[in-house]
């Protein structure tokens, strides 16, 4: 996976070089940090009924708002949060990825997730940046365990979630109701 930056920030070698981890490709797509700027792109697909049917129904701009300032201010704090994806092929905004601190049940998780527009559906590429995002926690945040919350009857992405290595954990409440929480562990390096 080509980076932009440098440093490899906590890692598996406990090095304290500062995590640069504000861009990176895929094959297909293009990832770059959330901004101030993706403000029209986020509008275009908050404000699509498909793409938020199991996120709680579309954003208006109060909402909008609240969600930019709250993720502008997770990568402050962090480092990583939400990347906003091109398709490398033609260059349009395709979507979005996250890798984000959560609160389940009272216990602090990182979770991974996404969000694509419709016209990008049905050619692999979520799972195709879960497996980025997965690597980027594992070998560059130095995470132990990533979660991922998907609502009960979203089929497609907790086929997605399963095709990156995520297992079934349980039920739990979520912001928006009843979600699927799923896990992946990541084995300790050795050496
Ligand atoms: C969920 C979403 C990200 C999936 O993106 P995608 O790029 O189409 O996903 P992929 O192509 O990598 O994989 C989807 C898999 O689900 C399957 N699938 C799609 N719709 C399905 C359905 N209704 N029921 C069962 N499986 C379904 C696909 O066949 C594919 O599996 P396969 O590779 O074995 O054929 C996309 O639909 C989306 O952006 N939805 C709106 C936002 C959203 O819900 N995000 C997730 C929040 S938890």
């Amino acid at each position: 996976m080509p980076r932009g930056g440098h440093g490899s920030g906590l890692g598996h070698h406990g090095r304290l070089s500062p995590l640069n981890l504000e861009r990176f490709q895929t094959a297909r797509l293009r990832a770059e940090r959330l901004s101030a700027a993706h403000l029209p792109q986020l509008q275009h697909m908050d404000r699509d009924p498909q793409v938020m049917t199991y996120l709680g129904g579309v954003r208006d701009d109060a909402g909008l708002e609240a969600y930019l300032e709250r993720n502008l201010a997770h990568w402050d704090q962090f480092g990583y949060g939400v990347w906003v994806l091109h398709a490398l092929q033609g260059g349009n905004f395709a979507g979005r990825a996250v890798l984000r601190h959560v609160d389940v049940d009272g216990r602090d998780e990182v979770e991974v997730g996404y969000g694509f527009l419709p016209a990008y559906w049905g050619q692999g590429l979520a799972t195709e940046i879960t497996h980025a995002c997965l690597r980027i926690a594992r070998d560059d945040v130095g995470l132990r365990s990533v979660v991922a919350l998907a609502a009960m009857d979203n089929a497609a992405s907790r086929k997605v979630l399963e095709k990156a290595g995520l297992r079934f954990d349980r039920q739990v409440q979520h912001v928006i109701g009843p979600h699927a929480l799923y896990r992946i562990d990541f084995a300790p390096a050795s050496g």
